[in-house]
């Protein structure tokens, strides 16, 4: 194999440029070609890339977004859309695609392998819903984002005596409202995966002032409701001022820290070598410190496993 295309798909993540400079760094090394897509499957569809070189990734091994661009492509998920991306694919001579990319766009790639494209998936997106892989490419740089945005308003929540719900995104996953939440002491985390008993909540709000304690912090994961509406909820049947922050696009940016560019170095290195290998249609991922190689239709049927004993211990330890 010596050409492979390389592309970043769907929602950003903080530790994606460091994959596309491993895939091409590692790519070159072993004397390939690397091709880079823009704009995700958009680009894969209208012919929009660049061909890379060693210069092409250097100094953005500590930037946030993609240097490829992303995007949610409509038309790739049509019949017609994919075989546009199939008949650039072949005139350009791609022999191997590596996608950068969530769960949406590891369903594009398996569509592509069943074309016949050797395709390998790399797991960048920040909401850490992907069962097969300890983590994801994003995830630890989006959880200290908001642990920094936890600090910042415990001192003002603390000085007003407030309640303060923060929401964090994650779609239907609430792992980063649940680690960030245990990392920054929160009372409560509400997330998709735990039904919701706010009569609990506002308990141990009650409970936390008796004793002394001068507010409280309360994570929301986006999937798990709207934060305007609980706040409004928890005033009322508390009588404490509850105010709402939500982050949004913040949690998407930033420099990556430093085991995301170790996970996206590794990741991205190990999707090149498994095509170089010979094996295609798999997805790369972590299980402990070991770089791992799955087949993409299992991983995409796994179903992501809840961290309870996380849940509970960080309703434990904010007593
Ligand atoms: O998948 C990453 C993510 O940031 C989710 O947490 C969020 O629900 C979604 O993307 C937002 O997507 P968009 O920027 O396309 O609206």
């Amino acid at each position: 194999m010596k050409k492979i295309g390389v592309l970043t798909s769907g929602g950003d993540a903080p530790g994606m440029n460091a994959a596309i400079r491993a895939v091409v760094r590692n790519g070159v090394y072993r004397g390939c070609e690397i091709i880079g897509i823009k704009r995700g499957y958009e680009g894969l569809l209208n012919g929009q890339y660049t061909e890379m070189n060693l210069s092409s990734v250097a100094d953005i091994i500590h930037r946030g977004g993609t240097i490829l661009g992303t995007a949610r492509s409509e038309e790739f998920k049509t019949n017609g859309g994919r075989n546009k991306a199939l008949e650039f694919i072949k005139k350009v001579g791609l022999e191997g695609l590596i996608v950068i990319g969530g769960d949406g766009s590891f369903k594009g790639a398996q569509e592509l392998c069943k074309l016949g494209v050797p395709t390998v998936g790399v797991p960048g997106t920040i909401d850490n819903d992907l069962n097969y892989t300890d983590y994801t490419i994003g995830f630890d740089t989006a959880m200290n984002t908001v642990l920094d945005a936890i600090s910042k308003i415990r001192d003002t929540s603390t000085s007003h005596e407030r309640t303060n719900i923060i929401e964090v995104m994650g779609r239907d996953c609430g792992d980063i409202a649940l680690y960030s939440g245990l990392a920054g002491g929160a009372e409560s985390i509400i997330l998709p995966e735990i039904s919701l008993d706010i009569e609990k909540i506002c308990e141990k709000i009650l409970n936390g002032i008796k004793r002394g304690k001068r507010h409280s912090i309360i994570m929301l994961a986006e999937g798990a409701g709207s934060a305007i509406d609980l706040a409004k909820s928890i005033q009322d049947i508390t009588g404490i001022e509850t105010r709402t922050t939500i982050l949004g696009y913040i949690q998407r940016g930033g420099s990556p820290t430093a085991f995301d560019r170790i996970l996206a170095s590794k990741m991205g290195a190990k999707a090149v070598d498994i095509l170089l290998d010979g094996e295609e249609n798999k997805v790369v991922g972590v299980n402990g410190n070991d770089i791992i190689a799955k087949d993409i239709d299992m991983a995409l049927k796994t179903e992501k496993r809840f961290d309870k004993s996380a849940y509970d211990l960080a309703d434990i330890l904010s007593r």
